[in-house]
């Protein structure tokens, strides 16, 4: 799997975001993550589009539900030609191999699977006094991936400083997508367990997230490059 940095296009509406992708020169196609916020404002139809102007998709609506429900619901997002979408490891080693299930076609092809361990947003105080897991955060967060591997998944979301020890517990072969990037000179915003582009590619990232130092900067497609540069 090469290497590549994924755009979080977190905006709200078509507009901003094409006018956002039309900065980029002709040839120049970014991988984009859609999220929750875009896709509930937008519909597939945003997702059609995106996809028909040459750019590879993450789809990151984070399913969690009934194993049957989220293999019904992966059977449509499959349909939708991205190239990888994604679901709560919580959901339990069922869940998963239900939501692997229904994303395989016919004929055997499917987008990307990749599982949410603990939100970064989460610390390890929370977790445990609030949703009781007893376990300290990264041993709960090399168990999910370690469950996700077993469903059959190819990887999962972590913060850059997790990437290193998912990849021990599951091999190298295991996917980390990992948001929480920035500039060394660059303004952190509300991400806390972050590191740069550079960092990310030593510690063993394969793909990484980035919304903010490339959407929210007065020149994107150097920060893209930037970006690039520094991990690809
Ligand atoms: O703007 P910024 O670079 O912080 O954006 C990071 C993106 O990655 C956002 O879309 C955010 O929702 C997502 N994300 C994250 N941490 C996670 C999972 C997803 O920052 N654990």
């Amino acid at each position: 799997m090469n290497r590549d940095v994924i755009i979080a296009c977190d905006f709200s509406s078509r507009e901003a975001t094409l006018e956002f992708l039309d900065r980029f020169p002709a040839g120049r196609k970014p991988f984009v993550k859609i999220g929750m916020e875009l896709f509930y404002a937008e519909g597939p139809s945003i997702v059609r589009e995106i996809n028909a102007r040459g750019h590879k998709i993450f789809l990151d609506l984070k399913l969690h539900d009934i194993p049957n429900t989220v293999k019904k619901a992966m059977r449509v997002l499959s349909a939708l030609d991205v190239d990888m979408v994604n679901v709560h490891a919580a959901g339990t080693i069922g869940m998963m191999e239900a939501a692997l299930e229904g994303l395989t076609r016919e004929d055997g092809s499917r987008p990307l699977l990749i599982a949410v361990t603990q939100l970064t947003s989460t610390s390890e105080e929370t977790m445990q006094k609030e949703l009781l897991i007893g376990a300290g955060i990264n041993e709960t967060i090399v168990k999910y991936a370690s469950n996700a591997c077993k469903a059959g998944l190819d990887g999962v979301v972590c913060s850059p400083l997790e990437a290193g020890m998912v990849k021990k517990a599951c091999g190298d072969g295991f996917l980390t997508i990992t948001p929480g990037i920035r500039f060394a000179d660059a303004a952190t915003d509300d991400q806390v367990r972050i590191t740069t582009p550079a960092r990310a590619r030593e510690i063993g990232s394969d793909f990484i997230v980035v919304g903010r130092p490339i959407t929210a900067v007065s020149d994107p497609v150097a920060a893209y490059e930037r970006c690039l540069k520094e991990f690809v």
